[in-house]
């Protein structure tokens, strides 16, 4: 009895006996996000002398990990001018990231950024800073503030 692979996805497999086992050496792994369809397929043809090969179809089914780090869109130093008349409790900026693996993420606010007592995020899926405290132009001319996206 032979054994072989066939099909567009037999290349990600080879035949170990009578397993079939993942091929990703060389550097090469199975990254969903790099894959064009979630769904590798892939034929097991069994030829015997005298009689017709059968085909068996093997369907793998690549299931997402949480393997990418999110990013900032854009410039990841951001300046924002904010009057100091803005009102407490509003929203100075926006921040947006994204991620890869399409996860929800989570913004906070780095509390040891040196001003991070004069922010807050009240919706932690939104990216949007608000004011927590007043500001005044007289005392201080600029803030720092770090946002983290997890
Ligand atoms: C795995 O795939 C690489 C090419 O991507 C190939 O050179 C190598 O021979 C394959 N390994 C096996 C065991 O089939
Ligand atoms: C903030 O205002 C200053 C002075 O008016 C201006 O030079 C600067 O380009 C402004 N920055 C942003 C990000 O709007």
């Amino acid at each position: 009895m032979q054994l072989c692979l066939e099909g567009a996805d037999a290349t990600w497999f080879y035949l170990d006996g009578s397993s079939m086992r993942l091929n990703a050496s060389n550097g090469r792994s199975l990254d969903r996000e790099e894959l064009e369809s979630p769904v590798l397929m892939v034929s097991l043809i069994c030829a015997e002398d005298g009689s017709a090969p059968i085909e068996y179809r093997v369907i793998v089914q690549v299931l997402n990990e949480n393997d990418n780090r999110p990013r900032f869109r854009g410039d990841p130093i951001l300046t924002h001018n904010v009057s100091e008349l803005v009102a407490v409790h509003s929203v100075v900026f926006s921040t947006q990231a994204e991620d890869a693996d399409g996860d929800t993420l989570m913004y906070v606010i780095d509390a040891t950024s040196p001003d991070a007592r004069f922010f807050r995020i009240d919706l932690p899926n939104s990216g949007r800073v608000v004011l927590a405290r007043p500001l005044d132009f007289e005392s201080r001319r600029s803030l720092e503030v770090v946002v983290t996206a997890v």
